[in-house]
């Protein structure tokens, strides 16, 4: 018998504080229009103070918790993507099982920048087939903020903080029909994030916050992401039509909108959060699923694509019946 992962349970959570494109006209030389154009985001959230990557995290997981009914001692495994934990160590998974006082499963945390959820769903879907774990807790936690320039135009306007969460239990009803993940190490120079106190050499101007070329990386993410979108369709002898909703890693609508249309769907089939949300990094595609799944619009039965992009530069999809 075929063992799938099947969505059991979605939460997301977002800081209170809301910075707008005009708060940051304030802050630096740029727009709203500018933003919203280049980019179409209008506003993001910023953690206060007290968050951090695993409280937020918590919240987004006791959410999809509750709509899956269960106990949280039946998640035998957590995995936590993240570039903002809270410390090196003990990873922001140990300390969610913690907050959630979970006693028996196993919690690691994974780094593959903003395509870290779906890399999350991929290691999970590995782990329920083979037996290993029964009920996969999956969550994507960042605090931008604290990684981002705030003196920088060109990324500070890019950027916000969430957390998204996901539960999948092995079932025998078609879940996650596959994944597909990628890395190529080669563009460490074109998206960055240094990690001053571990690196060998610190250049003066490695303050510990994210860099990046960002118009070269556009050109290799709307490549890139139209190639895992043939991938999957092709692995999985799927047509456009199949795909009833794309749920894309949200960091500039010129480049989700390039993947829609390589599927030919119109935005309406597009899950958007990038408006009101910015890009949460490996939050993000958590975070739009469960707004899909919680206004209705995602309903059982339906096949939904996801997909990221992000430093490495890492991408990947995941396909599955919700
Ligand atoms: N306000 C006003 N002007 C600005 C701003 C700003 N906030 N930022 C840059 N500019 C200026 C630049 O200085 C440049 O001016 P110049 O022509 O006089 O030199 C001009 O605007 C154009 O700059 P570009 O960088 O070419 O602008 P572009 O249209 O490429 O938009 C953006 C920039 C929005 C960053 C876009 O390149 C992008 O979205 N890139 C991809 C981001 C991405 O997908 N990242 C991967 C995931 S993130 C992760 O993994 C952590």
């Amino acid at each position: 018998m075929t063992i799938w992962s099947n969505v059991i349970g979605t939460g997301g959570y977002l800081p209170a504080t809301i910075r707008t494109n005009h708060d940051l006209s304030e802050m630096v030389d740029t727009t709203d229009s500018w933003i919203y154009e280049r980019t179409g985001i209008k506003s993001r959230r910023i953690a206060d103070v007290h968050e951090t990557a695993s409280s937020m995290a918590e919240i987004a997981a006791r959410q999809a918790i509750e709509m899956a009914a269960i106990d949280a001692e039946q998640i035998d495994l957590i995995i936590v993507a993240t570039g903002t934990p809270d410390r090196v160590y003990p990873s922001t998974a140990c300390l969610v099982q913690e907050r959630l006082g979970i006693k028996n499963c196993v919690s690691f945390d994974i780094q593959a920048a903003c395509s870290g959820s779906v890399f999350g769903l991929s290691i999970a879907d590995q782990y329920i087939k083979t037996g290993f774990a029964k009920t996969v807790l999956v969550i994507g936690s960042e605090v931008c903020s604290r990684i981002v320039d705030w003196t920088d135009r060109s990324t500070c306007i890019l950027f916000g903080d969430g957390a998204g969460a996901v539960l999948l239990a092995a079932s025998d009803r078609p879940g996650i029909l596959a994944t597909h993940i990628h890395s190529d190490g080669g563009y460490e120079d074109l998206l960055y994030c240094p990690n001053p106190q571990a690196a060998a050499q610190v250049r003066q101007d490695e303050a510990g916050f994210i860099s990046m070329r960002g118009n070269e990386v556009f050109k290799v993410a709307v490549n890139t992401l139209g190639r895992i979108v043939d991938e999957t369709l092709e692995a999985n002898h799927l047509q456009q039509s199949d795909i009833d909703w794309l749920v894309p890693h949200q960091a500039n609508t010129r480049i989700i909108a390039a993947t829609a249309k390589k599927l030919g769907m119109s935005m309406d089939q597009v899950i958007l959060t990038l408006e009101t949300q910015g890009n949460t990094s490996s939050a993000s595609v958590l975070l739009a699923f469960n707004q899909g799944v919680r206004d209705g619009r995602i309903k059982r039965g339906q096949t939904v694509l996801m997909e990221a992009f992000g430093a490495g530069f890492t991408w990947g999809s995941a396909l599955l019946k919700f």
